[in-house]
C-alpha cells in the first residue's frame, strides 16, 4: 500500500532527537528551531518525559472517560497553577481542530446562538468548524460550510462593532499570536475591545492559544501580554511535546450538560502523563522565563541583520520579514547547514518555533548560519 501523499516531504529521515536537535538515519546533526511546528516544548527525549510515559504505561495505558481518571486531576490541577487560570475548568481533546470544534460549540450550546467572528490570516484546524473560521477558502471542501462565519481584517475594530450591530453573535474566535499567517500580533487594545464587546453582547471570547501558548511567547499564553482573560482557552501543540493531546480551559460559569461533549481518547493515561511531564519540566528549568530570554537575544541578534526588514512576535514564536521569497533560503540554505526552519502562509516569512530550552549558544549558530545562508548570492532565486 502506498502512502496518500499529503505533504511535500524534506529530504530527510530523523531519527532521533535531543533536547533541539534531531539525528537523521545518515547520522547527521540539525538544529531544530521548527519544534515539528512549534510542537516540542520541552526538548526531545527529555529524560523526565520519557521515564512518566513509561512508567504510566507500565502501569495502565488506557481507560474511558466513563472511570475516575486520577492522572487527569492532577493535571488540571498543575496546568490551573501553571497558567494561572485555577479557576477555570478543563475538558481534555487529543489535537488542536478537535479543541476549536469543541469550543465553538460550547458557546453556540450556551447561547443558543450561531454566529461567530473570525479574522483575516487565522488558522483554526481541518475539522468541519475549525476550518469553517479558518480563513483558507482553499482548505474548505463544498461540505465545509461558512455560512455562519464573518471573517474580518485582524485588529481592525470598527468593522467588529459593526459586525456586532448586524449579527446575534455566539463567539469571536482569534489567535493569541497568528502562527501560520507569519507572526500576526494582535494588538493588545483590540483584544481588550473584543473582551468588552463579547461582554456586552453575550458573546464568548474564545482565544486559540494553540500554537502560541504553553510559554512560547515568553508568558503562558500571548493573551496574558493584554490582560484580558477570555471565556475559552484552546490549546494543543506544545502541551503533549509530541504526544497528541489538546485542552479546552473553560471559565466557571459555563455549565456541562452531560453527553453534550465528549471524546474516548481525550485525556487518556499515557497522554495526561505526557501533558504533566512537560508542566514538570517547564517549571523545573523555568522555560517560559528561558523562552522570553532567548526570544530577546534572538531578537536583538536578528535586528543587526540588514537583509531581515522586519522581526515579529515575542519569545520564541519569531517571525521573519525578507521581503522576498524564503523558500531557498529555507529549504536549500538553512537546509544545507543543517538547520531547520519554519515557512509560513505569507512567502516572505520565516517561521521560527524551536523547543523552548533553546540555549544563547545554539541561537548564535542559528544566526551564524543564517549570515552565512544570507551571503549566498543565490538567495533570490526560487
Ligand atoms: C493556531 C492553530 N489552531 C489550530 C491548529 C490545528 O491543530 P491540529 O493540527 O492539532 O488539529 C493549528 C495547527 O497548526 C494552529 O496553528
Amino acid at each position: 500500500m502506498n502512502l496518500f501523499e499529503v505533504y511535500p516531504l524534506f529530504e530527510i529521515t530523523p531519527e532521533r532527537g535531543l533536547g533541539c536537535r534531531l539525528f537523521d538515519n545518515q547520522g547527521h546533526q540539525y538544529l531544530d528551531l521548527y519544534g515539528g511546528h512549534a510542537v516540542v516544548s520541552v526538548g526531545h527525549s527529555h529524560p523526565h518525559y520519557i521515564k512518566r510515559i513509561t512508567d504510566q504505561l507500565n502501569l495502565l495505558g488506557f481507560y474511558s472517560n466513563a472511570v475516575i481518571n486520577p492522572r487527569q486531576l492532577e493535571l488540571a490541577d498543575k496546568l490551573g497553577i501553571a497558567s494561572g487560570y485555577d479557576n477555570y475548568e478543563l475538558f481534555l481533546v487529543n489535537s488542536g481542530a478537535e479543541a476549536n470544534e469543541n469550543a465553538l460549540k460550547l458557546a453556540s450550546f450556551t447561547n443558543k446562538k450561531s454566529q461567530v467572528v473570525a479574522f483575516q490570516g487565522g488558522f483554526h484546524g481541518r475539522t468541519a468548524g475549525a476550518l469553517a473560521v479558518t480563513d483558507n477558502e482553499k482548505l474548505r471542501a463544498p461540505i465545509n460550510s461558512s455560512e455562519h462565519v464573518t471573517i474580518l481584517p485582524l485588529n481592525d475594530l470598527d468593522r467588529v462593532e459593526t459586525a456586532f450591530k448586524e449579527n446575534e453573535i455566539s463567539a469571536v474566535i482569534i489567535e493569541g499570536v497568528q502562527g501560520i499567517a507569519g507572526i500576526n500580533v494582535p494588538d493588545p487594545n483590540f483584544l481588550q475591545h473584543l473582551r468588552r464587546l463579547c461582554d456586552k453582547h453575550g458573546a464568548l471570547l474564545i482565544l486559540d492559544e494553540i500554537q502560541s501558548g504553553y510559554g512560547r511567547t515568553g508568558k503562558f499564553f500571548a493573551h496574558q501580554y493584554a490582560n484580558i482573560k477570555p471565556d475559552i482557552i484552546t490549546m494543543a501543540k506544545g502541551m503533549g511535546n509530541g504526544f497528541p493531546i489538546g485542552g479546552v480551559l473553560i471559565k466557571p460559569e459555563l455549565q456541562a450538560i452531560y453527553g453534550q461533549l465528549g471524546t474516548t481518547f481525550g485525556g487518556n493515561h499515557l497522554a495526561c502523563c505526557a501533558a504533566l511531564a512537560v508542566l514538570e519540566i517547564m517549571e523545573s528549568e523555568n522555560l517560559v522565563a528561558q523562552a522570553n530570554k532567548v526570544g530577546n537575544y534572538l531578537h536583538d541578534k536578528l535586528s543587526e541583520i540588514s537583509a531581515i526588514k522586519e522581526i515579529r512576535g515575542q519569545g520564541l514564536m519569531i517571525g521573519l520579514d525578507l521581503g522576498t521569497s524564503v523558500k531557498r533560503l529555507r529549504n536549500h540554505l538553512l537546509f544545507e547547514e543543517r538547520i531547520f526552519v519554519g515557512s509560513s502562509s505569507d512567502p516572505h516569512i520565516l517561521r521560527l518555533l524551536p523547543p523552548l530550552c533553546l540555549t544563547t549558544l545554539e541561537a548564535d549558530q542559528f544566526i551564524e548560519s543564517l549570515n552565512r545562508s544570507l551571503e549566498n548570492e543565490q538567495l533570490f532565486i526560487d
